[in-house]
């Protein structure tokens, strides 16, 4: 199955948790969800009383359209992990057992997202605009996050969007977590190696988080990529 677009499809709190290594300490950061499109991460985290501002061209379309996106994306999504069970998952390790199963999950996400979003808007939590440009003043996060956009569809997005993405990630936040760092022919995406040279040149700290035993996905799919600001 060709993917020709960005599909909208999101995870919920705990496997934010998992796939972005994130412990107690790092969800009492101001957080940016650059990237969170339909995912319930906002809308659990604020019922936590915690803080985060998701980031998304999703949030500036009209409500019926959000709602149509999500629904494409839960049928597509359930149709393309049905084509990949064999090469896109690792079985077992989420307490995943089939595909019903996760896209079971996905939509259960997307639905407290709809929920959050109907009565929220667009505004304070949710913030519509889209990368390599962010509407944010430097340091106004902690930490940033980007879960399934940057790397997985690079067949889409060129190396240099890449960087020009991170860079303002980095301007706005200190600490920038992406995770996977596959695309999705699946395989480790070519822009990984060229990006960390690159970072690494102009003095940032990188490192590879293992998610160890939360390997959610083939071919390299359980390691997060960290970066710390200079
Ligand atoms: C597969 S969803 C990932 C949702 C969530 N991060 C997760 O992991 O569950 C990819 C998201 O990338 C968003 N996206 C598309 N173009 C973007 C851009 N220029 N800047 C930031 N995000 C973008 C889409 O709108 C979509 O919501």
């Amino acid at each position: 199955m060709d993917v020709t677009e960005v599909v909208h499809w999101g995870r919920d709190l705990d496997e934010y948790c998992q796939m972005f290594a994130l412990t107690d300490q790092d969800l009492d950061k101001r957080i940016l969800g650059c990237s969170d499109g339909p995912a319930c991460f906002n809308a659990e985290m604020t019922r936590q009383k915690r803080s985060v501002v998701s980031f998304d061209p999703l949030y500036g379309l009209p409500l019926a359209h959000i709602e149509e996106r999500v629904r494409h994306g839960a049928e597509f999504g359930r149709s393309y992990s049905s084509a990949h069970r064999h090469d896109l998952f690792r079985w077992g390790t989420q307490g995943y057992t089939n595909v019903d199963d996760v896209a079971d999950r996905h939509e259960a996400a997307m639905s407290l997202f709809l929920d959050d979003f109907r009565t929220e808007g667009e505004g304070q939590r949710y913030v519509a605009g889209g990368l390599p440009e962010l509407p944010f003043a430097d340091d106004s996060f902690d930490l940033a996050l980007c879960g399934h956009y940057l790397f997985l569809y690079s067949h889409l997005l060129s190396l240099r969007y890449h960087l020009d993405s991170i860079h303002q990630l980095l301007r706005v936040a200190r600490e920038v977590r992406i995770h996977p760092l596959i695309d999705l022919t699946p395989a480790r995406s070519p822009y990984v190696e060229p990006v960390i040279n690159a970072l690494r040149a102009e003095g940032h700290h990188i490192s590879l988080l293992d998610l160890g035993r939360y390997e959610r996905l083939a071919n390299g799919g359980n390691v997060t990529l960290q970066i710390c600001r200079r």
